[in-house]
């Protein structure tokens, strides 16, 4: 948890700051706020400090009667800054070091680590200025989130890039800025969801896995500096940011994919729920129904994680097991067979767990005969454990 300077400069997406507040409060950050005169424009004083849970730092605030001056206590006091929304002025002066108000006096006075959220009209956004400040900022170890692309706020406008980011993916990127980078240039490749096996076009035989243990995986990876690639089966999830996402169907494409990967891997985290079967043959049209009973011929599809296994030549390879009984010799079992380091034992039939759950309850099962039976937890935690495994065995 941190101390986070939210800084809002003036812009319509000041409006989305009270937000943005709320939720570093909710993920237990201790928050400030800054507001400029323009932002102020556009949103009162009042909402910010309600959702801050403390007063704005404003202008008229800067110095004190009693000779304190407010920008230098909050760049000490922060661990970030957050700018939020970002204009181009604020991003200018940042660069060029200037310090004619509170936000750029604050940033200038050893703001510890930066993140700017640019929300302005694309033009002004492209323009070479404003892409030259942002290299700059970036050049003195700022991070830039966003923007994105969407619509935009002023009349007419329609859409284009200069979009903030949405507060959600702001605090994600944050911590993720604020994490440890204990991975630092681990090579990581997970896999993640279902696979389908198509029977005739529209047809196919799949699972519930809703791919959430394995996006976690990736993601608690990334934001620990590691360099990762997600190859995902079909799933409801957006694509994580700041990796290489591989979106394939089937098992057999799954595998390709991964194989292709494979040697660029140092470690592979397997959450997919890869399909055992296929059947004999997919139909090229859709099959009419007919009112008699079928038999549907199956054939084998290859184990991926056990081909990784029999190749493996120094890397570190994490399975999973999905279980229905107690599960723990099937498991040791699979470690043994697939060459492993580490499986995660899991179950089916457990309320709440596993398939399409937010958390997780699994046990650990290493290499090396330790067993490590961890509580009901989000798939997040279960997926940073597992990472402090991989850590631990990559010395
Ligand atoms: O996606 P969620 O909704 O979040 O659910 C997560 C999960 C329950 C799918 C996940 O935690 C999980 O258990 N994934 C593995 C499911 C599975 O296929 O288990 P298994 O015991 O059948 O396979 C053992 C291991 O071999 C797995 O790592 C699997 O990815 C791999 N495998 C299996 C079959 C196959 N043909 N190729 C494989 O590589």
């Amino acid at each position: 948890m941190a101390r986070v300077l939210v800084a809002v400069a003036g812009g319509a997406a000041a409006l989305k700051a009270p937000h943005l507040l709320r939720l570093l409060r909710a993920r237990g950050h201790e928050v400030r706020v800054l507001a400029t005169p323009r932002a102020l424009e556009f949103i009162t004083p009042l909402s910010l400090a309600v959702a801050a849970g403390g007063e704005v730092a404003t202008e008229e605030a800067w110095f004190r009667p009693d000779g304190r001056a407010l920008h230098i206590e909050l760049a000490r006091w922060a661990e970030a800054v957050l700018v939020a929304p970002a204009t181009a002025d604020a991003m200018a002066k940042a660069a060029l070091g200037l310090a004619d108000d509170l936000l750029s006096a604050t940033l200038l006075a050893g703001a510890k680590r930066v993140a700017w959220a640019p929300a302005m009209n694309e033009a002004m956004w492209l323009s070479p200025q404003t892409q030259a400040h942002a290299e700059r900022l970036k050049a003195l170890g700022h991070a830039l989130f966003g923007p994105a692309y969407g619509p935009l706020a002023a009349a007419g406008e329609g859409e284009g890039w200069g979009r903030m980011l949405e507060p959600e993916e702001l605090v994600e990127r944050l911590e993720a800025l604020l994490a440890p980078k204990d991975l630092k240039g681990l090579r990581l490749l997970v896999s993640a969801g279902p696979t389908r096996e198509y029977l005739d076009p529209v047809r196919f035989l799949s699972n519930p896995s809703s791919g959430r243990m394995g996006y976690a995986v990736a993601e608690a990876a990334r934001d620990r500096g590691a360099e990762v690639v997600l190859v995902s089966g079909p799933t409801a999830l957006p694509d994580p940011w700041g990796m290489e996402v591989v979106q394939v169907e089937s098992a057999l494409e799954m595998r390709q994919a991964i194989l292709d990967r494979y040697p660029w891997a140092e470690a592979v985290v397997m959450a997919a729920a890869v399909a055992d079967y296929r059947p004999a043959e997919t139909l090229k049209e859709k099959e009419p129904k007919v009112e008699a009973e079928r038999l549907l011929r199956l054939v084998p599809n290859p184990d991926i994680l056990k081909e990784l296994g029999e190749r493996k030549e120094g890397r570190i390879l994490v399975g999973f097991a999905m279980e229905t009984g107690e599960g723990l010799e099937r498991a040791r079992e699979k470690l043994r067979r697939k060459n492993l380091d580490l499986i995660a034992l899991n179950w089916v039939n457990r309320e709440g767990v596993g398939f399409g759950s937010l958390e997780n309850q699994v046990v650990l099962l290493l290499r090396d005969g330790r067993v490590l039976e961890l509580p009901r937890m989000r798939k997040r935690e279960v997926a940073e454990r597992i990472l402090d495994l991989v850590k631990e065995l990559r010395g």
